[in-house]
């Protein structure tokens, strides 16, 4: 083979991902005039942020007065189980509601209150309505927004590029390589600073919501750059994903279906969210005299269904429901909007009005008008709250000058996260990753390039189009999601993930000698080629990590630890690539909470 050629770039920040967080980052870091580069695995506009669509939680009071980041703040600490950075989440709170505004104030068209308010829904965990939300497509407002907004910072972006590998020069960061998944050609970043924001891992599941570019890329990339990855065990099942026809399983069905009065069924036609009311609400049942709706919490103002507790719960009670044969003829439930018509006075255009995108939805690919009939559902792997860990404060790695945000961060949502709050961790810490980004770069002189790195890398990466047999990529992707999704899944235990381990070890040799047809231009085969390695990285730290948390806390349940261990109420789990090149776990304590912010714990109750 000879010496593959490369083109090179230079830039001050580097941004990996198109999304929310990366867009935000980019428009945060160009604002400040240095020179800015974004590159993305798909086409501008496309990124997996346009399919978040109940819309993002920020504490505006604009429904409820009541609220305020205080509460937020604490909500989302309940939710994480209190594993969450406590400092993000205070970020989070506290900046959440100026995003959303700074949104507005770039052209995003929000839904509105009667009064002329951004309008907020209720979604599950929140204690009052929250989510600021765009029918059910804010998070393609929010791109259109970004996109629009970014367009005119004179920011350079490269469109439909993977990263094969970061750079690093001395251990601080210094760029990156990969190629242009049109033409096939090499490229080089030659950058003092890159922030990561590539989403999630849900593609090395079966059943996802996500979508085809969230092979766990910006994990696996910092991790072997010698970045830290957290708390990777809590993967959020969302409850409700399509289950039919197969070609569409796993597509989400938007918690604000059930934020604006969904209710959950089985086969019985029995609402089974009620028959396990977790103890803090069993003595609060209540029925709401105008709706007559039923609701968990005995506070007439802060009402909740118990289809809006969180998501780790009620897909837990769903696999109840389809495991003890009263689930729906396609292995789900099923969820009802129709009946508010009839119970609540609401018209069908109403319904078309609120979820004009699931209606379309099922329509369309189910032949199912939600107006009028129950949709079959059942959970879908959506989220990981495991990521590279951060400093709270900046969102920089482990890894001078490598900083993170968005999914692909950890801390913001501790051992699972309330729905609405990554729209909003996006742009809150999309903007703190950008400033940092800037301040990191213009402090550090421009790195060196090991060009026997790079030709590595570059070499390493045309291999499979070399040899002429080999093993198919698409069969280990396929092995490999169909695993995880037996092994790792909702429900999980300690033999299953051992040989989940297993599995991926040898899931890992065939993908060190998979043969790929064609030449380097247009070829999806190598695409799927190079991102098996990543996808092994963040498959092999799931597994690992759960088997090291023997207990069932948020995101992770054990059925053989099914209650949470006080031993592991207090440490974060910790990944690291050791020197012999194998993967370490690590339980690290959290820091203890300042007392301001343990007063606010407390005071919410
Ligand atoms: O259900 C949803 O609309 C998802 C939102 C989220 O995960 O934040």
């Amino acid at each position: 083979m000879g010496t593959p050629e490369c083109i090179t770039h230079e830039h001050e920040v580097l941004i990996i991902g198109a999304g929310g967080a990366g867009l935000r980052a980019a428009i945060e870091a160009a604002s400040t005039g240095v020179n800015v580069g974004v590159v993305c695995k798909s086409l501008l506009g496309k990124a997996h942020t346009v399919m978040a669509e109940g819309g993002m939680a920020a504490s505006m009071g604009n429904v409820d007065d009541r609220d305020n980041w205080r509460v937020h703040f604490s909500d989302t600490m309940r939710g994480g189980q209190y594993l969450n950075n406590w400092r993000m989440a205070q970020l989070h709170a506290q900046q959440a509601a100026d995003r959303v505004r700074e949104l507005e104030s770039w052209g995003a068209l929000f839904d509105r209150t009667r009064d002329g308010k951004i309008l907020q829904r209720n979604f599950g965990g929140h204690k009052y309505p929250r989510l600021a939300h765009v029918g059910d497509r804010t998070g393609l407002e929010m791109i259109r927004t970004l996109q629009d907004h970014g367009i005119h910072q004179g920011i350079k972006f490269y469109m439909e590029y993977t990263v094969l590998e970061l750079l690093t020069d001395g251990g601080r960061i210094a760029g990156a390589v990969g190629y242009d998944r049109e033409k096939g050609r090499f490229h080089v970043w030659k950058a003092p600073a890159i922030v990561m924001a590539t989403g999630g891992i849900g593609r090395a599941f079966k059943i996802t919501s996500n979508s085809w570019e969230y092979t766990g890329d910006g994990h696996a990339l910092a991790y072997r750059a010698g970045a830290e990855l957290k708390d990777m065990e809590f993967v959020q099942f969302h409850p409700t994903g399509m289950v039919w026809p197969p070609s569409v399983r796993g597509i989400l069905v938007t918690e604000g279906v059930r934020g604006e009065g969904g209710v959950l069924r089985n086969s019985e036609g029995r609402r089974f969210m009620f028959d396990d009311i977790p103890d803090l609400y069993k003595d609060q049942t209540a029925t709401d005299p105008e709706e007559g709706w039923r609701y968990v919490t005995g506070d007439k103002n802060a009402m909740r269904p118990p289809e809006l507790l969180t998501r780790d719960h009620v897909a837990r009670c769903i696999v109840r429901e389809i495991r003890e044969g009263r689930g729906s003829p396609h292995g789900g439930v099923y969820l009802d909007i129709a009946w508010i018509k009839e119970k609540m006075g609401k018209a069908e255009a109403h319904i078309r009005k609120k979820l004009p995108s699931m209606y379309h939805q099922f329509k369309q690919l189910a032949g199912v008008d939600i107006t009028k009939d129950a949709m079959e559902v059942g959970p879908t792997t959506h989220y990981a709250m495991g990521g590279v860990n951060v400093d709270g404060e900046t969102q920089m790695s482990t890894v001078p000058g490598l900083f993170a945000c968005g999914e692909v961060a950890a801390g913001l949502h501790g051992a699972n996260r309330l729905g609405g709050n990554s729209l909003s961790d996006l742009v809150v810490f999309g903007k703190l990753a950008g400033e940092h980004a800037v301040k990191w770069a213009q402090a550090h002189p421009t790195p060196t390039l090991d060009q026997g790195q790079i030709q590595g890398v570059c070499r390493a990466a045309l291999e499979p189009l070399e040899r002429d047999t080999g093993e198919s990529p698409y069969e280990i992707q396929s092995s490999l999601q169909e695993m995880m999704q037996a092994k790792v899944g909702i429900v999980r235990t300690e033999s299953e993930m051992e040989q989940a381990v297993v599995s991926i070890a040898a899931l890992k040799t065939k993908a060190a000698n998979t043969s790929v047809p064609g030449n380097i231009e247009y070829n999806p085969g190598w695409h799927t080629a190079v991102d098996l390695p990543n996808l092994m990285v963040v498959s092999e730290a799931v597994a690992r990590c759960g088997m090291d948390r023997k207990e069932s806390r948020g995101a992770h349940f054990r059925e053989d630890h099914p209650s949470k261990e006080p031993s592991h109420a207090n440490h974060n789990t910790i990944v690291s690539r050791g020197g012999d090149g194998e993967m370490k776990v690590e339980r690290r304590t959290i820091p203890k909470m300042p007392d301001d912010l343990a007063g606010i714990i407390k005071e919410m109750g």
